[in-house]
């Protein structure tokens, strides 16, 4: 029989996308959706960014590139790197990628062999396990439960590196939870991360330009510039540059893994496109400003969201501070029923929650968090007013289940 690696039967397709699908089948269905589940920008880079593509165009030579990226690529992103507080890169230390998610894969498959640790908290990014699973790493996960604010702790990750992992994996401002660390909270992670030489650090920061209430982005070699020789910096236009389906990532890093990052890449894709290349030098020389501007926005939705999250009696929100995701933990409904259906669990909310009311959501044990769930919420101003008072009505409807079986007798 003809079968496939075994390392297929540890892939899984995206859990998010799972459920972006069937609100795009509802919708064309015709439906009301709102959409809050797939993690988009949902707005387009500037004018300056299409004007550098049409001028490739002009000059496209057609050739392969380089499999760490072109030059000015390269430059580009070490001038934004020393904008965000990191000093003393060189090309030789950077290399570009199909989007972080290709970066990551990338640089996870350069550093774990099968049956080697990494540890990362929950709730995580749902490609981290994917892509570890994949490689057949062994996965130590990290709980910081919303009583912690998502937070890892110091004691947390200094018990965690006791066992010398091979990779600590890292995410700040957070995809789930929005939470970004203060400059003190990674100091004091930092001083945990120097005691722990053996331990590669990956730290995915690609929400860096979305940090809102003067909190400010902060990183681990900045605080410890001795964690530059074992530290990998991811890095994406997609987010904060409006630019998900151009597929551009970076990484900073020591030569040594950034030259497996493009030996990888040599291998993998060969280079990222010529035209694309243009866009994204664009985007990182360019004015700022549509980035800023988007920035603001979001805090602005953030401050609307996180205020009807919670004014619903029982449900919980640490206080998002980036990116464009609430993470509110909704477990005082479990147990109780909407509509004569059982709300069991995160995934039985989020069902009901689409099929009743036509919000889409991604349930938290996709991110390793079953008591929560997570609104993205950068769909139109409308949709996403809508889309909160529909949210709040489901809460309003839910029963207690003896009520319900009462109803239902
Ligand atoms: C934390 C985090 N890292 C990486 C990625 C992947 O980004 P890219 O589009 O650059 O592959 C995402 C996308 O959702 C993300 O949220």
């Amino acid at each position: 029989m003809l079968k496939l690696s075994a390392r297929m039967s540890r892939a899984k397709p995206s859990a998010i996308m799972l459920i972006a699908d069937k609100a795009k089948q509802l919708k064309a269905a015709g439906h009301d959706i709102v959409n809050f589940s797939i993690g988009v920008p949902n707005f387009l880079p500037g004018e300056h960014v299409y004007a550098a593509v049409r001028e490739a165009l002009k000059h496209d030579s057609g050739a392969y590139g380089s499999n760490r990226g072109r030059e000015d690529l390269l430059d580009a992103f070490l001038a934004h790197l020393r904008e965000i507080g990191l000093d003393g890169y060189q090309r030789s230390n950077v290399a570009v990628g199909v989007g972080a998610k290709q970066v990551l894969y990338n640089l996870c498959e350069a550093l774990l062999d099968e049956g080697d640790e990494i540890v990362f908290p929950t709730p995580y990014w749902t490609s981290y396990l994917d892509i570890a699973e994949i490689l057949g790493a062994k996965i130590t996960l990290l709980p910081c439960p919303p009583e912690q604010n998502y937070k890892l702790t110091p004691q947390q990750l200094d018990r965690a590196l006791a066992s010398n992992p091979k990779v600590f994996l890292f995410n700040n401002p957070s995809n789930p939870t929005g939470m970004v660390y203060t400059r003190e909270e990674i100091a004091a992670l930092a001083d945990v991360l120097v005691k722990h030489p053996d331990t590669w650090i990956l730290t995915d920061d690609i929400y860096n330009r979305m940090v809102f209430d003067g909190v400010g982005y902060h990183n681990f070699v900045q605080m410890k510039p001795e964690l530059r020789e074992r530290t990998a910096i991811v890095d994406s236009l997609s987010k904060t540059y409006g630019m998900p389906g151009w597929r551009v990532g970076f990484v900073a890093a020591p030569e040594l893994l950034a030259n497996a990052v493009v030996t990888l890449n040599s291998n993998h894709i060969t280079n990222i496109p010529e035209v694309v290349t243009a866009a994204a030098v664009a985007a990182l020389t360019g004015s700022q400003q549509v980035t800023r501007e988007k920035c603001a926005e979001f805090a602005s939705r953030r401050d609307d969201v996180l205020d009807a999250l919670l004014s619903i009696p029982g449900v919980k929100c640490p206080r998002p501070q980036g990116a464009f995701y609430a993470f509110p933990d909704i477990s005082v409904a479990f147990g109780k029923s909407h509509d004569g259906r059982i709300v069991g669990n995160d995934v039985d909310f989020c069902a009901a929650l689409l099929e009743s009311k036509g919000v889409a959501c991604v349930p938290g044990s996709a991110f390793g968090e079953p008591r929560s769930l997570r609104i993205s919420y950068t769909c139109p101003r409308t949709q996403l007013d809508a889309g909160l008072q529909r949210f709040k009505e489901f809460f309003a409807e839910l029963a207690e289940m003896r009520e319900s079986h009462a109803v239902s007798a």
